[in-house]
């Protein structure tokens, strides 16, 4: 399987990468980023693009893939409704409409959050802007599915890009082994949902939306 992977400097991509590069299913990962991921592997090819919104000058680079783990994203924290949506919304269409291009039938694995709203009613604005970006993932003409994360701790060391949350990672590792085995679906990993994704760009079952518990259960079932 020839996989594009879409953020894969930061925390959620970086633990997809790393999945990717240990599963031998996986004979090729394209990453695409406007930063480089600092990683070399004979199974690695990077393109790095600055302005991803114009993706055609490496469109002809994005031919012959089988599946996208679709990690990019941003938190909306302080960002208007427009620039938070130009990112959700509007970045996914520009990338994945070339990928598609180039490559017809891509298996698309698009990673949302928990309490995602795709009926857009809900008061949250970043909910209903996730939910935009979840319908026209879904909406395309090739098998696509979301995936809704709720807390994601990172391991094999992934590492998030945000001091705060760094900061927040290390002082809950300790009570994460506890948290999960009171709690078993309550959190996932970066590897659980990196595996998660691989499993489901193999396997394309009919479900097409995954919350919190499936993601656990996917990624550990292998
Ligand atoms: N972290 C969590 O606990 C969590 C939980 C639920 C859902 N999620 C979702 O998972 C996704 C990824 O989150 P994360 O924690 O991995 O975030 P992150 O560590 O900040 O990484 C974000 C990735 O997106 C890229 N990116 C952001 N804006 C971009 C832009 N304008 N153009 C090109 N690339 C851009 C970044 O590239 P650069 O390196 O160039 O900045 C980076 O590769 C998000 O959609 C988030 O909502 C995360």
């Amino acid at each position: 399987m020839r996989v594009l992977l879409l953020g894969a400097s930061g925390m959620v991509g970086g633990g997809a990468l790393v999945e990717c590069l240990e599963d031998d299913r996986v004979e090729r990962v394209v990453a695409l980023g406007r930063s480089s991921t600092g990683r070399t592997h004979p199974r690695l090819d990077e393109i790095v693009h600055r302005d991803l919104f114009d993706p055609r000058p490496i469109a002809d680079r994005l031919g012959g893939l089988d599946a996208c783990l679709y990690c990019l994203g941003v938190s909306s924290a302080g960002m208007s409704e427009a620039a938070y949506r130009r990112v959700t919304v509007e970045l996914t269409e520009a990338i994945l409409g070339a990928a598609l291009e180039a490559s017809p039938g891509l298996t698309i694995c698009f990673v949302s959050g928990a309490g995602t709203d795709r009926d857009g009613a809900s008061r949250m604005m970043w909910a209903r802007v996730k939910g935009e970006a979840e319908r026209y993932v879904l909406g395309l003409p090739t098998p696509a599915y979301v995936f809704r994360p709720g807390f994601i701790q990172p391991v094999k060391g992934v590492r998030s890009k945000t001091r705060m949350y760094r900061v927040l990672y290390a002082g809950l590792a300790p009570v994460v082994p506890l948290l999960r085995s009171v709690l078993p679906r309550a959190l996932t990993t970066t590897e659980e949902l990196g595996r998660a994704m691989l499993r489901v760009a193999v396997e394309r079952p009919e479900q097409t939306t995954f919350e919190q518990r499936d993601i656990v259960e996917l990624g550990r079932a292998i």
